[in-house]
């Protein structure tokens, strides 16, 4: 996809297709309004006879206009005539682009950023279109041998005026760097078992490695992490033929001596249960069970391509989970790297067991914060759908950040609690803890298990088992958190540049 901004006046474009908006009361966008007395109100007229009714998630392609350097319009919907809010915004984009990318319209010219958008800027807005279209534009095609209604569009410029080419200059390449994140999370998200395994995920990683600058990618594998003593991690993946890696990516952008923020993803490539095997309805889609550690990958290639000026770390625990002969079995008693023991009274609880080790190794890059996302629990499904990941954390300041950055980015956090009564629910007649808490709670339990692994620095835990990918006739990857991700570390770059 190419995407550009561009000032020329409306009366002098040559295009494809324009986007112009309009509200419920049928009043036209600015550029709308423009555009229609050039054509003598025939968009006027359209909407008077009702062609449109101008609601949200609505669009109207007109595939034709007379003696036009623009070839055709859609006109979007965008409900009452006031400001829209973010979520409505782009609610509106993505009725556009998709209108455009079903009609098969290779290019097209966006004016929407010139509507007023809650607080928002022509930085965010056109950091928007990207993110939006983006989105819509992404197809997954590397296993299919004919590609049914492959994709045309290949070009997007948003139209911009003079006095805000600054703004929107930056808010194209954050949008640009944050689709690009978000595609390749969607990649790695939809590849299958047998393509993207632990191993593959590391190359994937080195690869971005020798690409970017002040990235430098280090694996460690299952005999350094066996010295580490990473007995807890290594349990899970002893079930697999596959190998576990443990990804490290570590981007230098800050100060030498800046304390750096440390991602951490699961990155379990199959989650088959293990001995406490899955039902089989379904289980085809326990291979998103990655799309953490993808969204680490991810977050981290766009904050390099950024050249954000923080130092991240990137931490990504990858395994199988499957049954095997030397396979975990409920009631083994494993030894974290912490010394911590426990007990495993469910093996398809495995995502917090390669996480507890991950968590302790996060410890020697003396970490400002840490924060993990992981496709962590079932029940976070039941609790929250598939609308916000769930937010837990041992430090409200961070909590408060994280949650402030997913109202900006347009991708939703709702903070459960972490309260001390909880972790009663944990305990083991046998070992330091269990690895479940019974049938309550399952989200927080879970959480409670990681927070004891967490004491020593401020952390936050990300559950996106609703969020990281579609289920049904929609299925695929969505590359969230990557956007709310991307928004914490874009607030704390700038937060440092005002100091
Ligand atoms: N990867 C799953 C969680 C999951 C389940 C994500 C369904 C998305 C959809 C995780 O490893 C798991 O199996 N969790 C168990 C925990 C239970 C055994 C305490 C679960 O949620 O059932
Ligand atoms: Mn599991
Ligand atoms: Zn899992």
């Amino acid at each position: 996809m190419d995407y550009s901004i561009e000032s020329t006046p409306l009366e002098k474009l040559q295009c494809d297709c324009l986007i112009v908006g309009i509200y419920e009361n049928l009043q036209l966008s600015p550029s709308g309004a423009l555009l229609d007395q050039l054509l003598k109100g025939a968009i006027s007229q359209l909407a008077a006879r009702g062609d449109t009714k101008g609601k949200l998630n609505e669009a109207l392609l007109i595939n034709w206009l007379p003696d036009m350097t623009i070839n055709r319009v859609v006109l979007v919907g965008l409900g009452k005539q006031d400001s829209l809010t973010g979520k409505q915004y782009r609610t509106a984009l993505a009725a556009a682009i998709k209108t455009i990318r079903d009609a098969q319209i290779k290019s097209a010219v966006c004016t929407l950023a010139e509507l007023p958008v809650a607080q928002y800027d022509w930085r965010w807005k056109t950091r928007q279109i990207i993110e939006v279209f983006g989105d819509a534009l992404y197809q997954f095609k590397q296993c299919k041998s004919v590609v049914e209604n492959e994709f045309k569009t290949e070009q997007i410029t948003v139209l911009v005026p003079d006095d805000q080419m600054t703004a929107s200059q930056k808010g194209l390449a954050e949008g640009r760097a944050i689709a690009d994140g978000v595609t390749l999370a969607k990649y790695l998200g939809d590849l299958p078992g047998n393509i993207c395994t632990p191993s593959f995920l590391a190359e994937q990683a080195q690869s971005l490695g020798k690409k970017l600058s002040k990235l430098s990618v280090d694996i460690l594998e299952e005999d350094y992490m066996q010295a580490l003593g990473m007995g807890s991690f290594l349990s899970v993946s002893r079930g697999s033929r596959q190998p576990a890696k443990l990804i490290i990516m570590n981007y230098q952008g800050g100060e030498k001596n800046s304390k750096p923020i440390v991602l951490i993803g699961k990155g379990l490539t199959f989650d088959a249960g293990g001995i406490s095997l899955k039902q089989s309805l379904g289980m085809d889609e326990m291979k998103y069970d990655m799309c953490g550690g993808a969204s680490v990958i991810a977050a981290l290639q766009a904050a390099a391509s950024l050249q954000l000026p923080l130092n991240i770390v990137g931490l990504v625990a990858s395994s199988e989970n499957m049954p095997d002969g030397d396979a975990n079995k409920p009631g083994d008693i494993l030894t974290s790297m912490s010394g911590k023991t426990i007990e495993v009274l469910n093996t398809d609880a495995e995502g917090r067991l390669i996480l507890c080790d991950t968590l302790t190794y996060a410890q020697r890059f003396e970490p400002e914060v840490v924060i993990d996302m992981a496709t962590l629990t079932g029940a976070c499904l039941v609790a929250l759908g598939r609308v916000p990941s769930g937010l837990l954390g041992n430090d409200d300041s961070l909590c408060n950040d994280l949650l402030a950055a997913s109202e900006t980015s347009c991708d939703s956090l709702w903070r459960l609690p972490l309260w001390e009564e909880y972790q009663e629910l944990l305990k083991s007649n046998f070992a330091d803890m269990a690895n479940i808490g019974g049938k309550d709670a399952g989200t927080i339990t879970a959480a409670c298990f990681l927070a004891k692994f967490a004491e020593n620095f401020r952390w936050a835990h990300l559950d996106i088992a609703g969020t990281a990918w579609r289920t049904g006739p929609n299925k695929g990857a969505t590359g969230r958190p990557v956007p709310l991700l991307m928004q914490y570390l874009l607030n704390r770059s700038s937060t440092l540049a005002a100091r």
